[in-house]
């Protein structure tokens, strides 16, 4: 294999960039031409393509977001374009694919395997919820931007009294809610994986007033619960508490990835690159017990990826 493209897609995740770095150089050392796509899979459409040599990826390790742009193509899942996409890339010599992203990207880069193009995935989302991997690149990020903010928004929760809201990202899994609210010490965590009870919620925090805690956090993640109807629905059992709702949003996509981020990047896309080079194809580069393993795309996107629940169960023992 001589000419390898490569793509971001999906949502923006931190560490993307650090991922590209690592094809492209890697790529380089091993004698293969590095094709970068711009805007995912509108740029395999359009013919976005760039080729990326070492230098060109100088300097963009620590940051955020991805050079090479990136976009949601909900007509991706149309044979036709399909077709196009690997037309295109067989019109420019280019005879492997590696996509870095969540489970939507995915599923396109499966579908180019299964019309016979030799694709390989890279694990790429804040949400953290591509199954068979421990981690996808930027949830650690993520992670810990959501931890400051918790400890930031404590002091006014302390100092006021009041119940605070606190909605993360997660449109189908609460990965970053347990770990963020975990770290953080919130006195309750909802996430889409586990059935809450508002009015248990709000007799514990009730019953904690009477012992002169006069504080909560709350931390939901927006596959739960948005954090304006949670408050809507504690005051119909509490009117008289005193609430406030941050919903952290984009702030936990963005910014220079951790040390952790940086090194799974670097390690998965050495490894896409290794892979393709090998023969492999189909699969998805992920992280499981701290060895970088090589997931069945179809496993990695049909199965179900669900929280550890003795986590679970651990913030709420010490949050009594
Ligand atoms: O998939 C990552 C994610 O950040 C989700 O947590 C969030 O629901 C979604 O993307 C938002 O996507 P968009 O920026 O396309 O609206």
């Amino acid at each position: 294999m001589k000419r390898i493209a490569v793509l971001t897609s999906g949502g923006d995740a931190s560490g993307m960039n650090a991922a590209i770095r690592s094809v492209v150089r890697v790529g380089y050392v091993r004698g293969v031409e590095i094709i970068g796509v711009y805007y995912g899979y509108r740029g395999l459409l359009t013919k976005d393509f760039h080729p990326l040599l070492p230098r060109d990826v100088s300097g963009i390790l620590e940051r955020g977001g991805t050079i090479l742009r990136t976009s949601r193509v909900p007509d991706f899942k149309l044979t036709e374009n399909q077709e196009k996409a690997i037309k295109n890339m067989k019109e420019e010599g280019i005879e492997g694919l590696i996509v870095i992203g969540g489970n939507g990207s995915q599923s396109g880069n499966l579908a180019l395997f299964e019309k016979g193009f030799p694709t390989i995935g890279i694990a790429s989302t804040i949400d953290n919820d591509l199954w068979g991997t421990d981690y996808t690149i930027g949830f650690d990020t993520a992670v810990n931007t959501a931890i400051n903010a918790i400890d930031k928004i404590r002091d006014a929760a302390v100092s006021h009294g009041r119940t605070f809201i606190v909605e993360v990202m997660g449109r189908e899994a609460g990965f970053i809610a347990l770990d963020a609210g975990l770290a953080g010490g919130a006195d309750f965590i909802l996430v889409p994986e586990v059935k809450f009870d508002i009015k248990k919620i709000t007799d514990n925090m009730r019953e904690a007033f009477k012992k002169r805690k006069m504080h909560h956090l709350i931390v939901c993640a927006e596959g739960a619960i948005h954090a304006r109807d949670l408050e809507k629905k504690i005051k119909e059992y509490m009117p008289n508490v005193e609430t406030r709702v941050s919903v952290l949003g984009y702030i936990q996509r963005g910014g220079a990835p951790t040390r952790f981020d940086r090194i799974i990047a670097s390690e998965f896309g050495q490894h896409a690159v290794d892979a393709l080079l090998s023969g492999e194809k189909g699969k998805l580069v992920g992280i499981k017990d701290n060895k970088i393993t090589l997931i069945p795309l179809k496993d990695a996107i049909t199965k179900q990826k669900t929280i550890d629940k003795s986590l679970y169960k651990l913030a709420e023992e010490v949050s009594v």
